[in-house]
């Protein structure tokens, strides 16, 4: 993937671009500087991430370490605009700043800025930008983070914008943490190459799935389940993309045959605030809820994952499995959201020189 600026792009030329064509013109000598599509990231940069993530969660463990940490973006600030419900995604990000350094606004509910008084979102969010070093935002408006990084990279002062969930199409950090929990499980077992993932539930309007499902096309010889209600089943673009990568997949709707198969199960919720009548309730999901009784199918070395909130779709009784790794997900949010913001801002290599000196 070579770089592209998009300040030599016009809107209409970008905005008629497919994520996977504007992925180049968010990434800079290799690192990104805006982080808006699971497209972009390439197997090194997803590495990367990971490797930077767990240097900085093995540095925090100290207080020496967690001082180093915070100075490295002590003299920069982040705007959380966040225009969608969220707990997981703001409360990590807002720690993640905390703990390299950045100091945080956020604004939760455009009820409260001045798009209250006809203010447009792009006039409220290059406001934002005027006051601070980084946008993380999260929007109802598929493809509209990108229009907004396109906007503040065609300023004097371009500021990097974080794709915090958009639309039903993207949530590429919630992708990202993702990786970083499949990596960490399957750390002795030879990582996510050749592994097989179901992904089950609310598939067509899940955007957490979408962005996973995008990255895994990054590690070899993976194996994808898509197992949900008729209704609900994985939309033919990332169909299209797999076919293309080789990627193998089956789409099913037979629940419990896939359960012993597979390495890892990633549940969702249904996704029922995109309805437009209601619609969600004639669907019949129970078949698709991960009960106490299937852990005995399930392989001794295989995880549960859940992007969370959960409804009914994992019994809490399998909490305490230690296959069950949604909490550890949550956590892991943190680390990567902190190393996703340490290299958009360029502190890497301080980092890794750091935990090579201080904890190896
Ligand atoms: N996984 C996730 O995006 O959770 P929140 O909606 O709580 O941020």
């Amino acid at each position: 993937m070579s770089d592209k600026a998009l300040n030599q792009v016009s809107l209409d030329e970008f905005k008629r671009l497919s994520a996977g064509e504007k992925a180049p013109y968010f990434v800079e000598n290799g690192r990104s500087f805006h982080a808006l599509v699971a497209q972009q990231f390439s197997r090194p940069m997803l590495e990367d991430l990971c490797s930077l993530a767990t240097c900085v969660r093995r540095i925090a463990k100290t207080r020496e370490g967690s001082s180093f940490l915070q100075s490295r973006l002590f003299d920069k600030r982040a705007m959380l605009y966040f225009a969608q419900p969220s707990t997981r995604t703001f409360l990590s990000f807002d720690a993640a700043c905390q703990t390299v350094g950045l100091d945080c606004v956020n604004v939760r509910d455009s009820s409260t800025s001045s798009e209250v008084k006809g203010e447009s979102p792009e006039d409220t969010i290059r406001t934002f930008s005027s006051y601070t070093d980084l946008i993380v935002m999260r929007h109802p408006a598929g493809g509209f983070a990108e229009e907004i990084a396109w906007m503040l990279s065609n300023t004097s002062r371009p500021v990097p914008v974080i794709n915090a969930g958009s639309g039903k199409d993207q949530h590429p950090t919630q992708a990202l943490l993702d990786v970083y929990t499949l990596e960490r499980s399957f750390e002795n077992t030879g990582g996510i190459d050749g592994k097989t993932v179901a992904f089950v539930g609310d598939l067509k309007r899940g955007r957490t799935v979408r962005s996973l499902a995008w990255l895994l096309t990054k590690y070899n010889d993976v194996k994808i389940y898509f197992v949900a209600p008729p209704e609900l089943q994985i939309g033919e673009d990332i169909i299209a993309y797999l076919d293309g990568a080789k990627v193998s997949y089956e789409i099913t709707g037979d629940f419990e045959r896939v359960i012993p198969e597979v390495d890892a199960i990633y549940m969702t919720r249904i996704q029922d605030e995109w309805d437009i009548d209601n619609e969600s309730s004639l669907i019949d999901t129970s078949k698709f809820y991960f009960t106490k009784d299937h852990l005995s199918l399930l392989k001794e070395d295989a995880v549960i994952m859940h992007p969370l909130p959960r409804r009914k779709e994992i019994d809490v009784a399998v909490d305490r499995d230690p296959r069950a790794v949604y909490w550890r997900q949550v956590r892991n949010g943190m680390w990567i959201r902190s190393a996703l913001i340490l290299s958009i801002f360029g502190c890497d290599a301080k980092v890794r020189d750091y935990y090579k000196e201080h904890t190896s």
